[in-house]
């Protein structure tokens, strides 16, 4: 037998959910590439929130330039965030990376948890910068029920992974597995993440609030990535595991998309009962099924709203590519520096 035909029947062996015959501490050979390219496109966008200036932000918050309802949606998008961010965190370590039986999935797993730290890690800076009032901003998932029901949709996901007879041995348990990850990755980090990504973008666009602005251009930058990761995983296990992508499963996944959309809907209208400058709520119920047909799209399930995108400014910051030139320095200082080469 030949290294390399050893090496393939290896790599075949390799499996995301499930795997028995290739532990999890052997990376190499790579079968999954996807996953190891996430990653690296991961560590190119390192950046740290305390970097960024907020001096005007500072300034703007304290000089009562901003009305009572721009304030109200910055206020409650910081409060969505802070906790979003470690409930995406926990599921990640808690739920999802023991599962995984790939060494490929959970190195990307394991830098996505630290991207994680540093958006949570954003949030009490921001707070922190502007003075305001932690325990309001970071008991919002308790106090604002429009935040409440996003966050008891996920952490209902997340509870059902960690019962301590929960196993993906069966067609039931693998298919739950799976509805936490479309749960958290669609949904969670790609839907309900995104109403919040453009309130908050609409503020920097009118150079406003560019301390938190920038720092949310580099959360959707990771986020996008975690999305891409999520999409490739979910499309992976489906590939390897025909079986739990029935067409009654995939009914109950439209479902829960249906439900998050309603949230999600709510939720942008609780954060701007009267609108702000360019941005009504009603133009978010349209945002959010435009954004819920795209995720629905890449999993391969049929669009569900058909609506059109309403804030045409947003296609630019929010669908961003790779290739535009979007991000400000620090970003391409960061990735200038990671590879520097040393000879
Ligand atoms: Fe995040
Ligand atoms: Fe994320």
């Amino acid at each position: 037998m030949t290294l390399s035909f050893e090496h393939e029947t290896l790599t075949e062996q390799k499996r995301l959910l499930n795997g028995q015959q290739v532990t999890v501490n052997q990376l190499m050979p790579l079968k999954y590439h996807w996953a190891w390219e996430h990653y690296l496109n991961g560590c190119a966008n390192h950046w740290m929130p305390n970097e960024v200036p907020m001096n005007k932000d500072i300034e703007t918050w304290r000089n009562n330039t901003l009305s009572v309802d721009e304030r109200l949606v910055i206020m409650r998008n910081l409060g969505f965030f802070a906790t979003a961010e470690s409930l995406v965190g926990n599921n990640l370590v808690l739920a999802i990376f023991k599962h995984i039986t790939n060494a490929e999935c959970r190195q990307y797993l394991l830098r996505q948890a630290f991207e994680e730290a540093i958006h949570s890690h954003a949030f009490l800076y921001i707070v922190e910068s502007l003075g305001l009032n932690e325990q309001e901003i970071f008991t919002m998932y308790h106090t604002i029920p429009a935040i409440a029901r996003k966050d008891a949709f996920e952490i209902k996901l997340t509870s059902a992974l960690l019962d301590p007879d929960f196993t993906t041995d069966t067609v039931e348990g693998a298919q739950t597995f799976l509805k936490n990850v479309i749960g958290y990755y669609v949904i969670m980090e790609g839907i309900f993440f995104y109403s919040g990504f453009a309130m908050i973008l609409s503020f920097h666009r009118r150079n406003l609030m560019t301390g938190i602005g920038e720092q949310f251009q580099y959360i959707l930058r990771d986020e996008s990535i975690h999305l891409n990761f999520g999409i490739d995983l979910i499309n992976g296990i489906k590939a390897e595991h025909p079986t739990l992508w029935t067409a009654m499963f995939q009914q109950e996944i439209i479902a829960l998309i249906h439900e998050a959309v309603k949230l999600e809907i709510a939720y942008a209208q609780d954060c701007l009962p009267q609108g702000i400058l360019g941005l009504q709520a009603s133009a978010f119920r349209q945002y959010v099924q435009h954004i819920a047909d795209r995720r629905l799209e890449r999993i391969g399930l049929p669009l569900q709203y058909h609506s059109s995108h309403p804030f045409p400014w947003m296609s630019e910051t929010i669908d961003l590519t790779k290739e535009k030139n979007f991000f400000e320095t620090r970003v391409t200082e960061y990735q200038a520096a990671s590879t520097l080469r040393w000879d």
